[in-house]
């Protein structure tokens, strides 16, 4: 049987029992009155069952409870929420006849967790609970529980909690970013280095060597650019230049420089949806090429033979310009699916051509939700991988709409 209805049974039964005669029940009971209105706290007293006997008004407005609802018969420990049942059942349990001037506390938030109390509506507040025997000239009679609503220590509390487990996730975080980073960034020195000393020692002809070390300090760069960018989004210090750009000009451009540098024997095809080829979107040109350098040097880099298609449509109505590019290679592996567009996140197919540091479809998918936008990937049925990077036309008319 629980506390609360072992109470509830000894309390029926005694309580008719009291010898008081009525005429004194009410003496008392004005008496005690006046005395917890004077109190500016919310207080009442409670039998040794834990009934209500009286409280004042601060305290049935604490519980938004009317006068006579607290009045009829209501125990303590009905106004204790579930969580708190145990801790307070015992409380007034060790304190039923406790030593007269006693005082418990229980649920001192700052100290230790609150006392969770229950309103009428339901709803449930922490508190910090104060037990006393109540005195009357030497006899003792009951017991005074004052009620400290803890609402706005509690929150301040959680407040602060949280804000220390955020400092220490973005600390770890960071700590994480620069031993990663630098990692990355000494990656590419050795090749460099090993390449200049072959030449030099001319144990390596010096336009292989040349080339390789170009090819090496390209990718240094190219690091060093994008660490530079995650850094700056991180801080929210990436600004972005946005003009009304012909969108499928810089697509054909970034596509021709990739094609250059590919020493892969796959054929891309763009094709540009008829009457859309002057399409202007509001966005930075340099940030565009990013993006399409990203996703398109993807596909080329985990595609070893077949095709890589990249379409480009408008949808006028909808505000919206989509490029979808397309690839024949082995697909996105399941295991990093679903983290795809995070910091850092790459799966390589086991040799140079296709490592990389996985920061280029994070940057992408920060760069075109600055843009208002969205990327999405899947892996295609057959063979290869399918990414779509949707972008809003104007972006005062994407703002506007989202309002
Ligand atoms: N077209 C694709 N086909 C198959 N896998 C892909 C494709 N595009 C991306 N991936 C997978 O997603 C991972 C993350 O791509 P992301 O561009 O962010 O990093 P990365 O290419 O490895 O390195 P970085 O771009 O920084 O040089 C890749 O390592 C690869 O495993
Ligand atoms: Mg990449």
């Amino acid at each position: 049987m629980t506390s609360l209805k072992r109470y509830r049974q000894k309390g029926g039964n005694n309580r008719r029992k009291t010898a008081l005669s009525s005429s004194q029940r009410l003496h008392q009971k004005e008496t005690t009155l006046a005395l917890f209105d004077q109190i500016p706290v919310p207080i009442a007293r409670l039998d040794i069952y834990g009934f209500i006997l009286e409280h004042n008004k601060l305290f049935s407005l604490l519980f938004g409870l009317s006068s006579n609802n607290v009045m009829k018969n209501l125990l303590f420990a009905d106004l204790v929420a579930t969580d708190s049942q145990k801790r307070v059942g015992e409380i007034l349990e060790q304190t039923k006849n406790g030593s007269p001037n006693s005082t418990t506390i229980l649920g001192h938030c700052i100290d230790s967790d609150p006392v969770w109390l229950k309103r009428g509506d339901g709803s449930n507040f922490p508190a910090r609970v104060n037990i006393r025997s109540f005195i009357e000239g030497t006899k003792r009679n009951g017991r005074a529980v004052v009620i400290i609503d803890e609402t706005p220590n509690y929150e301040a509390i959680r407040r602060k909690e949280q804000e220390k487990v955020d400092l220490k996730n973005k600390d770890q975080f960071k700590n994480e970013f620069v031993t990663i980073a630098s990692h990355e960034l000494r990656t590419p020195i050795q090749p460099i280095l090993g390449f200049a000393l072959l030449a030099t020692q001319g144990l390596m002809p010096q336009d292989q060597a040349w080339e390789g070390v170009l090819t090496e300090a390209r990718r240094l760069q190219q690091l060093a650019n994008d660490i530079l960018d995650v850094s700056r989004i991180d801080s929210g210090q990436l600004s972005y230049e946005f003009k009304n750009i012909r969108i499928n000009e810089v697509l054909v451009n970034t596509i021709e420089s990739l094609k250059t540098d590919m020493k892969k024997n796959i054929s891309i095809v763009i094709s540009i949806q008829e009457g859309t080829e002057g399409i202007e979107i509001e966005a930075d040109k340099s940030r565009m090429a990013q993006v399409i350098t990203n996703v398109v040097g993807n596909a080329i880099k985990f595609t070893e033979k077949g095709v890589i298609r990249i379409e480009t449509q408008v949808f006028k109505d909808q505000n919206r310009f989509e490029v979808r590019v397309s690839d024949t290679g082995r697909g996105i592996s399941a295991d990093i699916f679903p983290r795809l567009f995070e910091k850092f996140m790459t799966k390589n197919h086991g040799d140079a051509t296709t490592q990389g540091t996985g920061l280029g479809l994070y940057l992408t998918k920060s760069i075109v939700s600055a843009h208002l936008g969205n990327i999405v990937a899947s892996n295609n049925s057959d063979a290869g991988a399918t990414f779509v990077i949707e972008l809003p036309i104007s972006r005062q008319r994407e703002t506007t709409a989202g309002n």
